[in-house]
């Protein structure tokens, strides 16, 4: 049987287009290859947000085209973002790449995959080389499929493609195209399948995923959104436990949104929300639509509807013309709003993006500083937290394997906080109340605490 070894760079997004990849190809009899040099197809799904995802993948596209020299019927994919942004230039620069599939086109990549192993069987001399970054109207519907790994409890589900909101930094709109949302009725009935096979936690997936279905669905009888609506219609699925979501934008996080938190148990308690930046100044710039007192207010109502609310958050420093004071600005933010825990960006200029065009850009070491910076301030921010975390009590979901250590199994809270426990396939798949004992930062090491046993 043939078999298939996709590389994920970039968001959860990517990660579930590559399962939709993996199911179709699964559907035609593809196998899982254990590694890059073992498969006959090598699929890289690319991501395009800063310039060092672009290159990683592009190195390795070249590095692997060395594995032809063996195997001449190899083939050599590019998907993804930067499929989608380059395509023609990653076909004139690596010869060795037989298929270029962008965003709109993951569904076709099972057939591309077929054509071009026939054709290579065949021996046709001037073999096929595909490229298709076609749009597609309805491709948003096309990620749909699972290939789920025996007892997975948590899934993601695809519930939108694209984003209208044009900041200045971001390429997304350029490659993931126009915001388009799935109906409800579909992502409902995709997310009762992954609970008869098991799924206990879903998380619902978008570039702006609180703005779901703005411009295909209306307001219910309540007011209440169609992202408001959908997640009440998830949260209703039996055997559906956890309920998550990413990445929402602070502009349209309104109150039926908030108030969901206190009403649906499902809904965990966390909410990963990119603030970009401290500085009004910057906001503006950035087209970000809000001032940091705006997300102040929306932290602390979040705060309010659930006690235990975890907020985690994207920044960006460096952007075109920050200045050191600018940078304190997005520091106190980050102290004024406490994050649990916070990506930091060095801003990387996007090409046809309007913030790549200034002038005023800062050098790497300058962005280099400034992060360093923010990741000691998020550290000691954190610290008392993960010291009154020692010796409490909280409940996991068990995924598994620990990515890092298969001696250990990991978990969730539902605030999202990484947790590991010895492995013991008992609790697998469980919500599993636990007692943390120790913490590296932000992993916690922690023993069951079950009922009855001290
Ligand atoms: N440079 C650096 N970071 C960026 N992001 C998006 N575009 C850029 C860029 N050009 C960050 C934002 C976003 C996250 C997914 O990536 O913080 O929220
Ligand atoms: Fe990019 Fe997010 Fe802005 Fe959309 S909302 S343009 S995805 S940063």
């Amino acid at each position: 049987m043939p078999s298939v070894f996709i590389k994920t760079y970039g968001c959860q997004m990517n990660v579930r287009d590559s399962e939709q990849v993996q199911r179709q190809l699964a559907g035609r009899g593809y196998t899982l290859a254990p590694s890059e040099a073992e498969a006959d197809v090598i699929l890289l799904n690319t991501c395009s947000v800063r310039d060092m995802a672009e290159q990683k993948a592009l190195g390795r596209a070249a590095h692997l085209s060395a594995l032809k020299e063996k195997k001449p019927n190899l083939v050599l994919g590019v998907m993804g973002c930067m499929a989608q942004r380059i395509g023609d230039d990653i076909l004139d620069r690596l010869p060795d790449v037989d298929l270029v599939v962008g965003t709109q086109k993951f569904h076709q990549v099972a057939d591309y995959v077929e054509q071009l192993r026939t054709d290579k069987l065949d021996g046709t001399a001037d073999a096929l080389r595909i490229l298709d970054t076609e749009a597609e109207a309805g491709s948003q519907n096309t990620i749909r499929e699972h290939a789920l790994a025996p007892k997975q409890v948590s899934a993601f589900v695809s519930i939108m493609q694209g984003c209208n909101m044009h900041c200045t930094y971001c390429i997304v709109p350029t490659t993931r195209g126009a915001e388009r949302g799935r109906p409800i009725a579909e992502i409902v009935a995709e997310v009762r399948r992954l609970a008869e096979q098991g799924v206990k936690e879903v998380t619902l997936l978008g570039q702006i995923v609180n703005l779901y279905g703005r411009h295909e669905f209306p307001k219910d009888d309540r007011g209440r959104s169609p992202f408001v609506q959908l997640l009440e219609a998830v949260c209703a699925v039996d055997g559906i436990e956890r309920v998550r979501f990413t990445s929402p934008h602070p502009i349209g996080f309104r109150e039926d949104l908030i108030e969901a938190f206190a009403t649906l148990p499902e809904l965990c308690e966390h909410v990963h929300l990119p603030l970009q930046s401290g500085s009004n100044r910057i906001l503006k710039a950035m087209h970000r639509g809000y001032t940091v007192e705006k997300f102040y207010t929306l932290a602390e109502k979040l705060r309010a509807a659930h006690a235990d609310m975890a907020i985690t958050t994207d920044i960006i420093v460096g952007y075109p013309s920050e200045t050191e004071e600018e940078f304190q600005e997005t520091a106190a933010a980050v102290r004024e709003v406490a994050f649990d825990n916070a990506f930091i960006f060095r801003y990387s200029p996007r090409s046809g993006t309007p913030a790549a065009e200034k002038e005023d850009q800062l050098s790497d070491d300058e962005k280099m500083a400034r992060n360093q910076e923010l990741l000691r301030l998020i550290d000691e921010i954190n610290a008392p937290r993960i010291e009154a975390m020692l010796g409490s009590e909280t409940e996991i979901l068990v995924e598994g394997e620990s990515k890092n250590n298969p001696a250990r199994f990991q978990g969730r809270t539902r605030g999202n906080k990484l947790v590991l426990i010895e492995a013991n396939e008992r609790f697998r798949g469980e919500i599993l109340p636990v007692r943390i004992n120790h913490s590296t930062g932000f992993t916690h090491y922690a023993e069951p605490a079950l009922v009855g046993v001290s």
